[in-house]
């Protein structure tokens, strides 16, 4: 049986294992990127809202997310999952479902009792994941523009 992971908060040192399990799943590394991200996290979101996984004291997955109060028009605070990762290598052991789990209760724990994220329409591996989670299409619309002229 796979081991259980330690979910704890997102930490600067945790840069290298992020942009390896993104270069892993998608090919592109962006460690300018998340560095920058990082310290945006550690600065302006609270320290609850990114976490990562460890597996045998290894970074193998990580959730970025963030607490919004009165945004578009919500008369109550909602949590965001803005990014969720998992190593390839640990795939489909309960990892991603761990950490939101995590994120969910930590989100209750600070009064926020709705979780809002983002899933592209092509991408059926993440809707199936949120679906089994218990996420369903919400109530908001997503309107766009295109502005290169
Ligand atoms: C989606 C993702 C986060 C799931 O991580 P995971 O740790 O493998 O997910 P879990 O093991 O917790 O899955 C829980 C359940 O979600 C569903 N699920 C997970 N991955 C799935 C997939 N690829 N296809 C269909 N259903 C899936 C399953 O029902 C699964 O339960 P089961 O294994 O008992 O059937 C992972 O596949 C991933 O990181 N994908 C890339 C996402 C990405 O591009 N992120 C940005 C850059 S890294």
């Amino acid at each position: 049986m796979a081991k259980a992971p330690y979910i704890r908060n997102i930490r600067k040192e945790d840069l290298a294992a992020i942009v390896e399990i993104e270069d892993r799943s998608t090919g592109v590394s962006r460690r300018d990127y998340w560095e920058k991200r990082i310290d945006m996290y550690e600065a302006i979101r609270p320290s609850w809202t990114s976490v990562v996984a460890e597996v045998d004291n290894r970074v193998v997955g990580f959730l970025l997310g963030r607490a919004g109060e009165m945004e578009f028009g919500l008369a109550d605070p909602v949590a965001w999952i803005e990014t969720i990762g998992v190593d390839p290598a640990y795939r489909r052991q309960g990892i991603a479902a761990k950490m939101v789990e995590h994120f969910n209760l930590s989100a209750d724990e600070h009064d926020i009792y709705t979780v809002f994220t983002l899933v592209g329409k092509s991408n059926g591996d993440m809707e199936q994941f949120f679906a089994k989670r218990g996420f369903a299409q919400g109530e908001m619309r997503h309107f766009q523009k295109r502005v290169k002229i």
